[in-house]
Order: C-alpha cells, then sequence, then structure tokens
C-alpha cells in the first residue's frame, strides 16, 4: 500500500502533551496516516531560525514540523496567505493588499518546503496537500522531479475570476495547480467558478469525470466537500463534560431561549452583521427582550493583521453598545466571549442552544453548522440559522437559510425559529442529520484519495 503524505500550513498530529485534542479534519488526517504509515508534514507555528525537520511520533503517527524565519512568517502566512489571499478569496477587494514581498515570502517559502521534504518522499507515496497556503508547492515538488500522484484540497471558497484577475500573478497561481492530479473544492459553485476561469483566461476544456486540459495537461477537478468526524462529536455530545456544561448553560439561561455562534474571531464569519441582526430582533421584537440571550464565543485569531485587530475592536464596540441599550437589572442580551473552549464543552452548548446562529458573508465549507446538527436532542433539537454563502448550505438546505448582510433577515429567522413546532424541528433537523453522518470527514477524505489513486 501506497504510504501518504500530508502537507499543511498548520499540522494537527496528536501531541505528546494533548494526544487527543485534535479537530475532526485532524482525526480523519491522522486516522488516515496512522493506517498508510504516512508523515504530516508543516510549519510548527513557531518563529526562529530554520533548523530543518523536526520529526515526532506520538499515537502511530508522524508528524515533521519546521520552523519559519520572522521575515518568512511576516511576508508568507500574516502577508500573502492572510493579507492577500485568505481576503480576495473570500470577496473582499478591499482588505485585500497586492505587495510584491508577500507574495515573494509565499514563492520562497513554498521552495523551502519542496526541498526540506522532497528528500522525504518515496516513489509510490500519495501527496495530499491542504489548502491556500501551499497552491505552488506541487508546482515545486514537480520540479524537483517528482512523478508522484499530486492532490490538493482547497478548504476556502474559490474567487469569482473577475475578483482573482485583480491579482497580478493570478495566471502562475492557477497554472501551479496544473502540476497536481486531482484539485478539490469543497462546492459545486467553487468548482464551476475555477471552470469559469480554465475557460476564460487559459483557453482550457472541461471534460467528463472533472477532466480539465489546458495546453498538454489534463488534471482532474472535483467538489468534494468536508465533513466532521459525525460518530464521534455525538460521542462528544454524550460525554460527562458536555452533559455538565449542558446542565451549566440550562441553569444559567432561567427558561430563555439560547442563541449560540462560535467562530474565529475573522472579519469573514460575519459577526458584525450577525451582531446587527440580533440588534434588530431585539429593537422590533421589544416584548421578546428577557426570553432570549445570544452568546457568542470568538477566539481570536491572526491577531498580527490589522483587518483582524480592527474587526476585534469593532466587535468591542459593537457588543458593548447591545448590551448598554437593551440590558436590564437580570438581563444580558449578549454574552460575548473571546476564548476557546474544548470540543466537549462545545457540544454540551449547541445541544442547549435553542438556534444555532452560523451567518458567515463568505466561507469555504463551516464545521460548526455541521457540529450544532450532530450535537442535537433528536426528539427536541434546536434550529440551525445558516448563511446561504457558506459551503455548508449546500448540504444543509433544510436551515433556515438567510442573507447574513441583512439585519431584517437574520431576525426574521431568529423569530421564525423561537416560533418554529417540535415536528418542524424534527424534519428540518433529520434531513440535515443525515448528510452530517454519512458526508462525514471519513467520506471526505475516501472519496478525494480514492479519486488520487485512480488519478
Ligand atoms: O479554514 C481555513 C484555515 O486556514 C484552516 O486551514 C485553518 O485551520 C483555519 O483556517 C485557522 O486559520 P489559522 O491556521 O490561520 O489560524
Amino acid at each position: 500500500m501506497s504510504r501518504l503524505i500530508v502537507i499543511s500550513n498548520r499540522v494537527s498530529a496528536p501531541t505528546a502533551d494533548q494526544p487527543g485534542a485534535q479537530g475532526g479534519l485532524a482525526v480523519a488526517l491522522t486516522a488516515a496516516l496512522r493506517e498508510a504509515d504516512g508523515i504530516w508534514f508543516g510549519w510548527s507555528g513557531k518563529t526562529g531560525e530554520t533548523s530543518g525537520l523536526k520529526f515526532k511520533t506520538c499515537d502511530g503517527v508522524t508528524s515533521a514540523t519546521i520552523d519559519l524565519p520572522e521575515q518568512d512568517v511576516n511576508e508568507y502566512y500574516d502577508g500573502y496567505a492572510n493579507r492577500t489571499l485568505w481576503p480576495l478569496f473570500h470577496y473582499r477587494l478591499g482588505l485585500t493588499e497586492f505587495e510584491r514581498d508577500f507574495q515573494g515570502g509565499y514563492e520562497r517559502v513554498n521552495r523551502l518546503f519542496g526541498e526540506v521534504i522532497g528528500p522525504h518522499i518515496q516513489p509510490d507515496d500519495l501527496i495530499w496537500i491542504q489548502d491556500y497556503h501551499m497552491i505552488p508547492l506541487g508546482w515545486v515538488l514537480r520540479q524537483r522531479g517528482l512523478t508522484n500522484r499530486l492532490g490538493f484540497f482547497l478548504h476556502i471558497p474559490w474567487p469569482p475570476t473577475r475578483l482573482l484577475t485583480a491579482l497580478p500573478e493570478h495566471r502562475r497561481l492557477v497554472e501551479a495547480l496544473f502540476a497536481y492530479d486531482v484539485v478539490g473544492f469543497q462546492t459545486r459553485e467553487w468548482l464551476e467558478t475555477f471552470h469559469d476561469y480554465v475557460i476564460n483566461q487559459m483557453d482550457g476544456s472541461i471534460g467528463e469525470d472533472g477532466r480539465i486540459t489546458v495546453g498538454g495537461r489534463t488534471i482532474r477537478a472535483i467538489a468534494c466537500p468536508i465533513g466532521i468526524d459525525a460518530q464521534e462529536f455525538i460521542a462528544s455530545a454524550n460525554s460527562q463534560q458536555a452533559i455538565a456544561t449542558y446542565d451549566r448553560m440550562v441553569e444559567s439561561s432561567i427558561g430563555r431561549s439560547l442563541i449560540v455562534g462560535v467562530d474565529r474571531l475573522d472579519y469573514s464569519k460575519g459577526l458584525e452583521e450577525r451582531f446587527n441582526g440580533y440588534q434588530r430582533y431585539l429593537e422590533t421584537r421589544p416584548n421578546a427582550h428577557a426570553n432570549v440571550f445570544l452568546l457568542q464565543i470568538a477566539p481570536p485569531s491572526r491577531a498580527a493583521v490589522q483587518s483582524y485587530q480592527d474587526i476585534r475592536a469593532q466587535l468591542d464596540a459593537l457588543s458593548g453598545r447591545i448590551n448598554g441599550a437593551f440590558a436590564d437589572i437580570d438581563w444580558v442580551p449578549l454574552r460575548y466571549v473571546n476564548q476557546g473552549y474544548p470540543r466537549d464543552v462545545l457540544a454540551g452548548v449547541y445541544r442547549a442552544a435553542r438556534i444555532g446562529l452560523v451567518t458567515p458573508l463568505r466561507d469555504g465549507m463551516n464545521l460548526v453548522a455541521k457540529e450544532y446538527v450532530a450535537a442535537q436532542d433528536p426528539e427536541n433539537p434546536g434550529v440551525l440559522i445558516l448563511s446561504r454563502f457558506a459551503g455548508a448550505a449546500a448540504q444543509l438546505d433544510n436551515a433556515l437559510l438567510v442573507n447574513p448582510y441583512s439585519p431584517d433577515d437574520i431576525a426574521d429567522a431568529i423569530e421564525r425559529a423561537l416560533a418554529m413546532s417540535r415536528e418542524e424541528r424534527v424534519a428540518r433537523w433529520t434531513t440535515m442529520f443525515e448528510n452530517v453522518r454519512d458526508e462525514d470527514v471519513i467520506w471526505w477524505r475516501k472519496r478525494f484519495t480514492a479519486c488520487l489513486m485512480n488519478a
């Protein structure tokens, strides 16, 4: 059997300190790496002089990480990845920074990854590269003479052609994708926007079975939505810690309906617009005031980037204004929390919440929506309110789908969710749950790797 090599910016293989503390993607990839005797390569997350790869084996999985010098972190991670590609691919041209140094740093780090990882690759290894940080890495590896099967999966949206062409080096970036054998997108929508670029900017053609030909090179591009580790998350929702958290939430709710949002503190998540929608609900439904509260969990992320500092300051101010305007001596409408919680705790919070409010302005997938569904009590499930601009909306179309930019849409959906009969809640939840259970992260991984093996 071929070994599986996974390469991504961050490595979430189990560590000796936290052997079980992984997210769904990490759990699925770890299981595959363990079966296939593979290695997970990536950045250690540390800034320091590069002293080569550090290998570690824990729980039967080997990871290999490298530190990056400060200039590389600034130009590659904070720069090109998070100030250029992230905003552009999330349709935020106004936040996108076009700096040649960022692009230089991005290509330099991708070359460095190729140099340090290349020698550890064996001829029949299956190589799977993850996400926008590493688009050129396949091309770098091919330049080194690698003929292995190479796959790439994009976890974020693929932008419309007109937006992408704002990037001076758009053609070079897309051409690098043609070094792979299989390129995966989260949804058909992103796949189709990729097709549009290939047809209109590269004079390429789309064939059967996802085959795309440009010049003499044919690759496969597929839509392959990522899922959560549903069985594991259901087990989390029934864990001691989840049950204790559920009880704690019920006690602290004192009969009020809990609305929950859980997101990295990122402008793409639509938190400001969500707070505005909640504010609209409070303004227009004064009788409902003390019956409801919103718990927004938003751990800060990418704090070195100015746009993330800005959104944090805006949310601090807005949450203060909402509470200042509406709170009563025995009721706070918005609990805004800037820290992360373990999975079992989140599962308990989700289960206690009458509404899961997931309203990103643009999102490749959104696994919180799927976790919320998986954590519900089948007899008495809550209601998912989901942005129609999240990749997850293609699968979870029985959620209440909203325009995340519209405060009225959000306010109306909250009202409708709170009034929804148990029968309707169960009916909507059942079809969503079947999807979350069947198209889980293991299904995703097997589907992609099977496609890669047959490429
Ligand atoms: O969803 C895209 C993504 O970049 C993931 O790859 C990553 O795990 C997550 O966002 C968090 O981002 P970061 O690694 O920059 O903190």
